[in-house]
């Protein structure tokens, strides 16, 4: 738990950063610190790691004022992740994930070997360790960057814009990767964005700051959709935004038939088309398997077996659709309706409807 209690920055200019904060981050959620540029976002975030000093106030991490904790132990327990990654030029893909390990005094063996873990955390494919940043597209060095910041398996995590600088597309594949790696780690995770969208999407809770360094609200995404606190959060998130971003909108995508089922009652996966995602290895399709009334069962392939879920239901909306094919093997989202499968989504036409939400009023 992160707590900010009466919390103001002013910089020796004279600029105030920030405003008599009062928020608490819970453990283990994914808090989203959201508003246009200049409202001290950044500033907030860097007083968590003691990067800035608060002029009044104070911040308690599990209760413990860090002001009392020394700036070298309290960094090591949270990892860092800015825009464009940050990593050093002349130095590895694996060498950079292995950064902050070596700070902490681990032999270099060992820390090549927990940062190879985390670069496969994260999805890069092996080949790419030796790479250097220049010799990576901009996603594939925003994951060395989230491998460097998760290879210590620091308790908090910060992310100051971090999928800022790349395409849309990529971005949506970054922001997935993000909410796959929270099916499996426990983090609590600060996220800094200018993206509403972004917000909307990653944060269990999102704090609107606005002009000034003040925050206008603190509150779970559907909260900020349908009763946003004032007239500055309500133009934030835009009228109809809810609608639109996490309501139908998924509705619109093309659902690939299913295909013809086997004599095990069992049909072949789609292949993801287009855009090859990092881990996407050409071996054999999964095999969705379906009960006798035609409602997902398990994913198969070779001897592995992993239970199908309850799917994308329709209407639910693209954060259903999006959650669908992070939990499907295959990268496919099967859409279920009154308990048959009648289809699927492919993971490339979700992220992309992810990345252009705008467009699709
Ligand atoms: N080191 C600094 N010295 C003086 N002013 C600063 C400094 N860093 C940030 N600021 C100012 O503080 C305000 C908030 O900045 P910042 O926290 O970076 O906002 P955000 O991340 O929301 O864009 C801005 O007006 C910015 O110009
Ligand atoms: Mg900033």
């Amino acid at each position: 738990m992160i707590e900010f209690e009466g919390v103001s920055k002013t910089y020796p200019d004279g600029t105030t950063a920030i405003e008599h904060l009062d928020l608490v981050v819970p453990s283990g959620s994914l808090t989203v610190f959201v508003g246009p540029s200049g409202c001290g976002k950044t500033t907030s975030m860097r007083m968590i790691n003691r990067m800035v000093e608060p002029t009044t106030g104070r911040i308690l991490v599990d209760g413990e004022d860090i002001a009392a904790v020394p700036t070298v132990s309290l960094r090591q327990s949270m990892g860092y992740v800015i825009q464009g990654a940050g990593l050093f030029p002349h130095r590895t893909a694996l060498d950079n994930a292995a950064t902050t390990l070596r700070l902490t005094g681990m032999s270099k063996a060992e820390a090549r070997e927990r940062a190879r873990a985390a670069l496969r955390l994260v999805r890069l494919r092996p080949e790419l360790d030796d790479r250097f940043p220049s010799q990576l597209s901009g996603g594939q060095q925003q994951r060395v960057g989230v491998a460097r910041a998760l290879a210590a398996d620091p308790p908090i995590l910060l992310m100051d814009e971090p999928f800022s600088a790349v395409d849309p597309v990529v971005r949506a594949e970054l922001q997935a990767e993000l909410l796959r790696l929270r099916t499996t780690l426990s983090q609590t995770i600060v996220f800094v964005t200018h993206d509403i969208d972004e917000a909307l999407l990653l944060g269990d809770r999102i704090a609107v700051f606005g002009p000034g360094g003040t925050l206008h609200q603190y509150a779970e995404p559907q909260t900020i959709l349908e009763r946003p606190a004032d007239s500055f959060v309500a133009q934030m998130v835009g009228r109809d935004r809810g609608f639109r971003s996490l309501g139908f909108h998924a509705d619109d995508l093309p659902v690939h038939p299913l295909g013809e089922r086997d004599a095990q009652g069992s049909v072949t996966a789609p292949s993801p088309g287009g855009m090859v995602p990092e881990s996407h290895t050409t071996d054999e399709p999964w095999r969705l398997q379906l009960d006798d009334e035609g409602g997902p069962v398990a994913w198969l392939r070779g001897e592995s077996r992993i239970p199908a879920g309850d799917g994308h239901i329709p209407g639910a909306g693209l954060r259903s659709a999006l959650d669908a094919v992070l939990a499907s093997p295959a990268d496919a989202a099967v859409v279920v309706e009154e308990g048959r499968a009648v289809g699927w989504l492919d993971r490339n036409t979700v992220l992309r409807a992810l990345a252009a939400p705008a467009d699709r009023s």
